[in-house]
């Protein structure tokens, strides 16, 4: 009996801030743009209120991709300097991760207003894409999820 090859579905972990990604994700939702059903969403207030470990466990425990999105830079954040500090985190994480032999590509930092459904699922398309090209988290490959 020969098994059907499935195609590598990439499971991404999405940290969406409150006001404004979240709110981008959620007109995308009913203004019924098509994106790829890869993404599970985690609503956090602020950008700036995603911990370094919240994305290092989400690898661990087999996500493929993490995205963390909030408010445009450089003053929409509603708690003034969340976004900054998101970025600043998300650049060091990315040199993190490359010691434990995760590509850096792995993790994305967007800006998505609440306006923006159609920017939120082309972000989602294009993580998928690109991470299917990666292929699986090697911590989900060796972890077994
Ligand atoms: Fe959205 Fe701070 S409230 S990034």
């Amino acid at each position: 009996m020969t098994e059907a090859k499935t195609e590598f579905e990439p499971k991404i972990v999405a940290f969406l801030c409150n006001w404004c990604a979240y709110a981008g994700a959620d007109l995308a939702g009913v203004s019924r743009i098509q994106y790829p059903p890869t993404v599970r969403i985690i609503r956090v207030m602020c950008s700036g209120r995603v911990d370094p470990v919240f994305i290092l466990e989400a690898f661990k425990d087999g996500a493929d991709g993490v995205l963390v999105a909030g408010c445009h830079l450089p003053s929409d954040c509603h708690y003034l300097t969340g976004n900054f500090k998101a970025q600043r985190r998300v650049l060091l994480l990315k040199e993190v991760l490359k010691q434990f032999g995760i590509e850096p590509e792995r993790l994305r930092l967007e800006w998505v207003s609440a306006s923006e459904g159609d920017r939120f699922a082309t972000v989602i398309k294009d993580m998928t894409n690109e991470i299917k090209k990666l292929g699986p988290n090697s911590l989900r490959t060796e972890g077994g999820n």
